[in-house]
């Protein structure tokens, strides 16, 4: 069983941060910091923040989600996604709390022909990933209570996300070139928050140590980020007098950047549903959820 009492969110400010407040609230006493209060590149602040708080659940929404910019940063992004989740776990372990944390599809390297499941061979491709990886394997060393949902392409009315650069390069441009070669499923931050809340809920009585461990929680269904943008544009509102711009499908090839991507990024959410009976909604419905809660359309 897991301590119950105050529920920490770290990452208050970004996507996910945002999300979980929202659909924590109810849920007794929440706390959530941001950067400004416990700042995950520095140990000895985690750690002071966690013996003040003493959470009974820790929900670590905060990490270095600069993908290709990790590429020049990999000690940095080592330092916030792969030691402090260590830290945070061993912490956790201490006072008997359960840590809640995210990682990424960027653990795979793409090869699989079908979606991934959470025992596949793990080989990233890029430094984000590595440093995600890592964060995993600390969590489990520390041998505390914790959840580890994988997550991929999170978008928000918030931050930077593919769903805001889109409808800022469609007011700009008449044509867009978006790659279509690789897949995965667009989640929204919003869905993710409600879905481990909905974890949370049925664990807060009966955690179990076994129920320890990694599950992927992404939005049902798969798309390229062509596909992305196309529905994207399917479903947002132009701006008036205007039509949103022509989508061409491009191979990652004529689109570099600094981090390799893997080609095919999907992930089964099998064990989540059969473990929790939580599941997703489709990525479509989940983008046209949030284009009308933003609205940005
Ligand atoms: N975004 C995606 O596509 C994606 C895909 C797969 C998995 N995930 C995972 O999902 C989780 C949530 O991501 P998100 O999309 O919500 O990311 P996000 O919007 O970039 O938010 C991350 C938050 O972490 C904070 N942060 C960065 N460095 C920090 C540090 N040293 N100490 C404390 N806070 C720090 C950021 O603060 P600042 O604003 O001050 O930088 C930001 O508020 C992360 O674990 C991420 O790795 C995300």
């Amino acid at each position: 069983m897991i301590a119950s009492g105050r529920v920490l969110i770290l990452g208050a400010q970004g996507q996910l941060g945002i999300e979980l407040q929202k659909a924590f609230q109810g849920a007794g006493e929440v706390a959530a910091l941001g950067r400004e209060w416990c700042d995950l590149a520095h140990p000895e602040v985690i750690r002071a923040a966690m013996d003040e708080m003493r959470p009974g659940i820790v929900l670590n929404a905060a990490a270095y989600t600069a993908v290709d910019r990790a590429e020049s940063q990999p000690e940095l992004a080592m330092l916030v996604n792969g030691e402090a989740p260590g830290v945070l776990a061993k912490e956790a372990r201490k006072i008997g709390a359960l840590l809640v944390h995210y990682s990424t599809d960027y653990v795979f390297d793409g090869s699989k022909t079908g979606p991934w499941v959470e025992d596949d061979a793990v080989n990233p491709l890029n430094e984000y990933g590595r440093s995600k990886l890592a964060g995993e394997r600390k969590i489990a060393l520390a041998g505390g209570q914790y959840l580890i949902f994988r997550t991929s392409w999170v978008y928000s009315p918030h931050g930077t996300n593919f769903l805001r650069t889109m409808l800022r390069l469609g007011r700009e441009r008449e044509h867009l070139r978006v790659v279509n070669d690789q897949i995965g499923a667009p989640t929204t931050a919003a869905a993710l928050a409600r879905a481990t809340r909905a974890v949370v809920d049925q664990i807060a009585s009966g955690f179990e140590f076994a129920d320890s461990g990694i599950y992927h929680m992404t939005c049902a269904g798969a798309t390229s980020w062509c596909g992305f943008a196309q529905e994207i544009f399917r479903r947002a509102q132009a701006p008036e007098g205007k039509s949103w711009p022509v989508v061409t499908g491009i191979p990652h090839t004529e689109y570099p950047t600094a981090a390799k991507r893997p080609k095919n990024s999907v992930l089964s959410n099998a064990k989540l549903l059969s473990r929790f009976g939580v599941e997703l909604p489709a990525w479509e419905d989940a983008l046209a959820e949030t284009l009308e809660e933003a609205k940005v359309q």
